[in-house]
């Protein structure tokens, strides 16, 4: 099978990624991530096809991005205002976007799509580096219910009709926090596999990355509501700062 690397969520999702991937927190998320951005300079790592950065741009937002995929990139160009939009094509964990930026965003798990906490670390590194000093870095991730898992396994059906099938499957390593998860689906058209490697971290454990790229933790919270980060809270929001 060939290797999954940067490029190949892109080559698996970028026809249907606006149609399949709506997390439904998109106008909160613009609202949140607008306060940080003006009026300064914005970059968002791993921008795909603009979900964010292309309403954040008609608020007056200066956005630029990173992204690992051109078929990704390709997709934001097609729409309104995507030609406006700078984006400097390569590996979040290494590519650099010209200049200093006042924020920095990483969002809908993106960070763990980097599937080894040296190259988490590496983008931690990278981030800082682009940031100008009193600036900020803010991502969004998920914090990782092991209570799916029996065996280090888990099988859930998300969806069952009478001509189709999607499952989700996912293979848990504890020891390097590495989850290899599928979707399959059958129809009577054939079977087709998504396949997403992801590297999860605690929060705590991204408190430590940031440490080690010169960032402090700032706020933490539990949704783009700003509701309280608490043991219940199934992802979060943190706000890492550059020292002035
Ligand atoms: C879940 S999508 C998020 C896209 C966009 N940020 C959003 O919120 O809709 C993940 C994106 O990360 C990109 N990506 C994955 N690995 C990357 C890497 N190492 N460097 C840059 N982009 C990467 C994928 O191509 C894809 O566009």
């Amino acid at each position: 099978m060939k290797k999954y690397g940067p490029e190949t969520f892109g080559e698996l999702n970028a026809d249907e990624y606006d149609l399949l991937h709506n997390p439904g927190t998109t106008d909160a998320a613009i609202d949140l991530l607008s306060e940080f951005a003006l009026p300064g300079r914005t970059l968002e790592l791993a921008i795909g096809t603009g979900r964010v950065a292309l309403p954040m741009a008609a608020r007056g937002c200066r956005i630029e991005g990173i992204e690992a995929s051109p078929l990704m990139v390709e997709k934001l160009r097609e729409k309104p205002g995507g030609q406006d939009i700078p984006v400097t094509v390569g590996d979040m964990s290494e590519v650099r976007a010209e200049g200093d930026f006042d924020f920095i965003f990483l969002i809908f798990n993106t960070l763990y799509n980097l599937t080894s906490q040296a190259a988490q670390v590496k983008c931690f590194r990278n981030a800082a580096a682009m940031l100008a000093p009193g600036g900020a870095f803010l991502i969004e991730a998920f914090v990782p219910d092991l209570s799916q898992f029996h065996d280090h396994r888990s099988v859930k059906p998300r969806h069952v009709s009478f001509g189709a099938l999607a499952l989700e499957a996912a293979v848990h390593d504890p020891v390097t926090q590495r989850i290899d998860y599928q979707v399959l689906r059958v129809t009577s058209e054939g079977t087709r596999l998504t396949p997403l490697p992801m590297r999860y971290a605690w929060p705590q454990e991204t408190d430590l990355m940031a440490q080690l790229a010169g960032l402090e933790l700032e706020s933490r919270w539990g949704g783009w509501d700003k509701c309280a980060f608490t043991a219940d809270s199934r992802m979060h929001i943190s706000v890492y700062r550059k020292p002035a």
